[in-house]
């Protein structure tokens, strides 16, 4: 295999906090190393336009503290088709880019294995994704910010739907996951969870209900956008039929969950992928995804990160139901 010399790093996705960490990390961890690193702005399709920039140390000054991505992200249609990675591939070549870095999550990786298949060029994943729904590491980039972000917005929720005995539905982010969810609801006390990975969770909640409709209390309902009861807004109104009397409100905290400054451990997270992610290059290794488990760095498969399952912790599932 020929020596590394040119790298790239893209960011795709839905960002996260503590992106902008990693890429500062891959750039001046790349330094180190004697590689010159390249940003590719927005994702595969700055690839496909040949939308790349160098990125020397000094690039990556002052962004380890600051939300979102600045290489920009897209969800690129053109590059699930092979006619648009072919058009990345050339011009990862003009550059002179042998490797690529992306931080992003399962949609981004399933594009990177793909392509380093076809094109035989190493990929190395690095997971940013808010939902830390990803095989293979414990935590993934802007999860930990993202809790503390929502946790902030339902505390707020709880003052006024304790002054109401307001019953809140509050959904939180997760496509297909309730990592958010589960922790937001414990760290919050919440009355009721409702996340994809447990069924039947609406019976519960519908008893807990009509055991607590008397006392008029107020209770916070926290729900996963991908529950399969359909989003907070489907059952808050379902609720409200069945129990009348109860004043109930639903609040979307959507996006919101998405910006800010990263926490000390995403920004910590982040620079450690970062850093691991280029000694996975210059060890000659390809499609792998960098992870964190049990606090140690570690290497999985990116084919093994996209096609396995991770669960929520169902110790943390019981542990809410107890504390309810
Ligand atoms: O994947 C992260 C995520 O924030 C999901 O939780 C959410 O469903 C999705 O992105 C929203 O994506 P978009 O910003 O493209 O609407």
């Amino acid at each position: 295999m020929e020596e590394i010399k040119k790298i790239g790093v893209l960011t795709s996705g839905g960002d996260a906090p503590g992106m902008n960490a990693a890429i500062r990390a891959v750039v001046r961890a790349g330094s180190h190393h004697g590689l010159e690193v390249f940003g590719i702005n927005r994702g595969y399709q700055g690839m496909i336009d040949g939308d790349i920039i160098p990125l020397p140390p000094t690039s990556v000054s002052g962004i380890i503290q600051k939300g979102g991505t600045i290489l920009q992200t897209a969800r690129c249609m053109e590059f699930m088709e092979y006619e648009g990675r072919k058009k990345a591939y050339d011009q990862l070549q003009r550059f002179g880019i042998q490797a690529v870095i992306v931080i992003g999550g399962d949609g981004s990786f399933t594009g990177a294995s793909i392509m380093s298949k076809e094109f035989d060029i190493p990929f190395i994943g690095i997971p940013g994704t808010i939902d830390n729904d990803l095989y293979g590491t414990d935590v993934t980039i802007g999860y930990d910010t993202a809790i503390s972000t929502a946790v902030e917005a339902v505390d707020k929720i709880r003052d006024t739907a304790s002054s109401h005995g307001r019953i809140f539905f509050v959904e939180v982010m997760g496509r297909n996951a309730g990592f958010l969810a589960l922790s937001t609801g414990i760290a919050c006390g919440a009355e009721g969870i409702l996340v994809p990975e447990e069924k039947g969770q609406l019976g519960k909640l519908r008893k807990y209900l009509a055991e607590r409709a008397a006392h008029k209390k107020s209770s916070i309902i926290i729900v996963a956008e991908g529950d399969e009861e359909g989003g907070a807004i489907t059952i808050a109104k379902r609720i409200q039929e069945e129990f009348p009397n109860l004043s109930i409100r639903t609040s979307i905290l959507g996006h919101i969950q998405r910006g800010g400054s990263p926490s000390a451990y995403d920004r910590i997270t982040a620079s450690r992928m970062g850093s691991a992610a280029i000694e996975a290059l210059l060890d000659d290794q390809k499609s792998i995804m960098i992870g964190i488990v049990n606090n140690e760095v570690a290497y999985v498969p990116l084919s093994k990160s996209i096609k396995l399952h991770k669960d929520v912790d169902r110790d943390l599932l019981k542990l809410a139901e107890e504390l309810v």
